[in-house]
């Protein structure tokens, strides 16, 4: 049905031709036929190995769904035949819906999840319980949310459902929990493991994911009732490190089926292999049948996003997430299935494709990434680059050998020398380069200009003047012709370290500045997602005047407790533990009775977020993962990508020859890297 099918490394032979199977769309008490079900059944069974059928049509009658199977193809073979991808394509949706449970029509026993009950009943450990802490909205009766632990519901029972693009029902406020004065840290530690347990989100009785935010009092939750793709990353760490991995399972594996989903926005589809922002799992009512219901998984692309944004990042995230699974479990049969090769390969490619950009970093629209709102990151932003370079490492490391990919691993390797080179060099800023950039000539015509992107000096921010350290630096925001943002983007920097983008020199100075700054990018609550913020003339014209993203505030210079986990990676693979140690106390400090906020404001985070969620989970996650890993610093290794050797020495060859370009001119050069 719509479990998830055994992994299949090998490709299995053909199975036999499916029958067509029609029913006339009057037909109704088709009940007790299973027919349908079982041809639901060998389709995904036949998926799961690769194949696809080439056509489908699904007929439905009074409750009851029937397959029309034309052709079965190999899935590689659709995808490598843009003309033969439609219809594959088109198919992905079978996969997800819940096949209806024909044969038990019978009484439904529908056991609802939340505060307790579904998150600990679809997990392993449950051992620490929860205490004081709320119920989730979804978990409420009359207010069913995204949680459902049925496939076929009948009425009578309190499942509504939240109808996707239509106004969510009213949630029922309840009880916010008893706040208590003194918390010890294991207190907060039990709450946070008690919370994000709350927050899982199953999908025909097996957890997929977490819920974005929990909080019982608001009244119009937005998204926020969904699984963003990148909100889930560290949920699904903390549940890795716990050595909990069905759920990080399922959600790769459910996530990869609607990859590519056939949705448009004003008749224009997203490219293959793009990843949702985010899903959430909608109860429909059957065709036909007024009694019963089933689950589907409706992605949301950014076609309802505010702002229809594109989601970049997720598939980076999808694709960091899938290794961090193999590493932690040792499970590697899931990445090595073919259908999880061919969803690698088609982020890859996409990620890839030509366009008409000259730089190796990858070309993206504003609000494309964690920062989904305009904040003048279009272009090339720093937060994109690392994760790009993190997910090619990943892929490069899980993708198998075999005839027909060695083309892409050419082109991924290339991309990965040319990217580090073009983000060590010129996204670099310390105190020496930002003195170079002041006195930069301009308007330079030639192959070996110093001033490649014709940067005039007077861009340089006066704040910056004075606050680049005598020690440190740090990778700036974008670089563009004529354009370089200089802000500090904390994620972009982090996952720079942790994917060694950085050189080690580079990273330690990136901690070093965190150390200097302080006060500005820590403070009261841990940590600033951009420094500083745009105000007055620039926050105007750059954000449109956002009146969300005001002057510290949300993505324009708040703090974002979720930041944690990325920045103890960092310090402990720079073997620096106590600096994340320092902001998990400060954290620890306000974060339970602050009820897990989504954001702080001020430029020194005293304040909960103007418009900040509670019991935000990847608030929760990201303070836990923090937690687990300065316990078990070793651990962090499943997280991190190591200096790839064969790119140091690519980037030596290619330092050498731009440092000899840079004095004969460009004759000599074999070989051309734009640099
Ligand atoms: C906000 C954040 C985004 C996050 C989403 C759900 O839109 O900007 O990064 O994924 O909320 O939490």
């Amino acid at each position: 049905m719509c479990s998830i099918p055994a992994p299949s490394p090998i490709p299995r032979p053909l199975p036999p031709p499916i029958p067509i199977h029609r029913r006339p769309p009057s037909a109704r008490h088709c009940h007790a036929d299973t027919a349908a079900s079982e041809q639901t059944m060998t389709v995904c069974a036949a998926t799961a190995h690769g194949l696809v059928p080439s056509a489908v049509t699904w007929l439905s009658c009074g409750g009851c769904v029937s397959l029309e199977i034309t052709a079965l193809v190999s899935f590689r073979e659709a995808v490598c035949h843009p003309m033969g991808f439609a219809p594959a394509a088109a198919l992905l949706p079978l996969r997800l819906a819940c096949p209806p449970r024909l044969a038990d029509a019978g009484p439904m026993t529908f056991a609802r999840s939340g505060a307790g009950a579904g998150a600990g009943a679809g997990l392993g450990k449950g051992g620490r319980g929860r205490k004081g802490s709320p119920p989730c909205p979804s978990s409420l009766p009359g207010n069913p949310g995204a949680r459902h632990d049925h496939f076929v519901k009948r009425p009578g029972g309190d499942e509504g459902g939240r109808s996707v693009n239509g106004a969510a029902p009213a949630p029922v406020p309840t009880k916010a929990p008893q706040r208590r004065q003194r918390r010890g840290p294991h207190d907060v530690e039990d709450e946070a493991w008690g919370l994000l347990r709350e927050s899982v989100v199953n999908y025909c009785g097996s957890p997929v994911g977490t819920i974005a935010a929990c909080d019982p009092n608001d009244a119009s939750p937005l998204n926020y009732d969904q699984v963003f793709i990148r909100d889930f990353v560290p949920s699904g760490v903390a549940f890795l490190l716990e050595g909990e991995y069905e759920i990080v399972r399922n959600f790769i594996l459910h996530t990869l089926q609607l990859q590519s989903w056939e949705k448009t926005m004003d008749c224009h589809s997203p490219g293959q292999g793009l990843m949702p922002a985010s899903f959430k799992v909608r109860v429909i009512p059957l065709d036909g049948d007024d009694d019963a219901t089933e689950e589907v998984l409706d992605p949301d692309f950014g076609e309802a996003a505010i702002g229809r944004v594109a989601p970049v990042d997720s598939g980076l995230w999808w694709i960091i997430l899938l290794r961090a699974y193999g590493k932690c479990s040792g499970d590697l049969s899931v990445q090595e299935r073919i259908d999880v090769q061919t969803g690698i390969k088609m982020i890859v490619k996409l990620c890839l494709a030509d366009g008409f950009d000259m730089f190796p970093t990858l070309l993206v629209t504003d609000g494309s990434c964690m920062i989904d709102r305009r904040m003048g990151i279009h272009g090339h932003p720093l937060e994109i680059q690392a994760l790009f370079y993190s997910a090619l490492l990943c892929a490069r490391e899980m993708l198998t050998p075999e005839d027909g990919s060695a083309d892409l691993i050419r082109a991924l390797n290339s991309r990965l020398i040319a990217l580090s080179f073009h983000i060590r060099e010129h996204y670099w800023l310390d105190k020496r380069k930002l003195n170079e950039i002041y006195r930069y000539k301009t308007e330079e015509y030639s192959y070996d200009a110093v001033n490649k992107f014709n940067i005039y000096p007077d861009q340089i921010p006066p704040w910056l003047v004075e606050w680049i350290p005598p020690k440190g630096g740090y990778f700036i925001g974008n670089l563009q012709p004529a354009h370089m943002d200089f802000r500090f983007f904390s994620l972009g920097n982090l996952w720079s370290i942790v994917s060694s983008l950085t050189t080690s020199h580079q990273s330690n100075a990136i901690l070093d500045l965190v150390e200097a700054k302080w006060s500005d990018l820590v403070a009261e609550m841990p940590m600033k997602i951009c420094y500083p913020a745009l105000e007055d003339q620039e926050w105007k014209f750059i954000t449109g005047s956002d009146p969300k993203n005001t002057p510290w505030s949300y993505h324009n210079g708040g703090s974002w407790p979720t930041l944690l986990w990325q920045l103890t990676v960092a310090c402990i693979k720079m073997n620096r533990p106590e600096i994340a140690a320092k902001a998990v106390e400060v954290a620890e400090r306000r974060i339970a009775n602050d009820k897990w906020p989504e954001y702080y404001d001020t430029k020194r985070a005293r304040f909960i977020g103007k418009q900040s969620r509670l019991f935000q989970t990847w608030t929760i996650a990201g303070f836990l993962v923090a937690k687990q890993l300065l316990e078990n610093p070793d651990k962090s290794r499943t997280l991190w990508n190591n200096e790839d050797e064969e790119i140091l020495n690519a980037l030596n060859l290619m330092t050498d020859a731009s440092n000899l370009k840079g004095r004969r001119g460009r004759k000599g050069l074999k070989k051309t890297y734009i640099v």
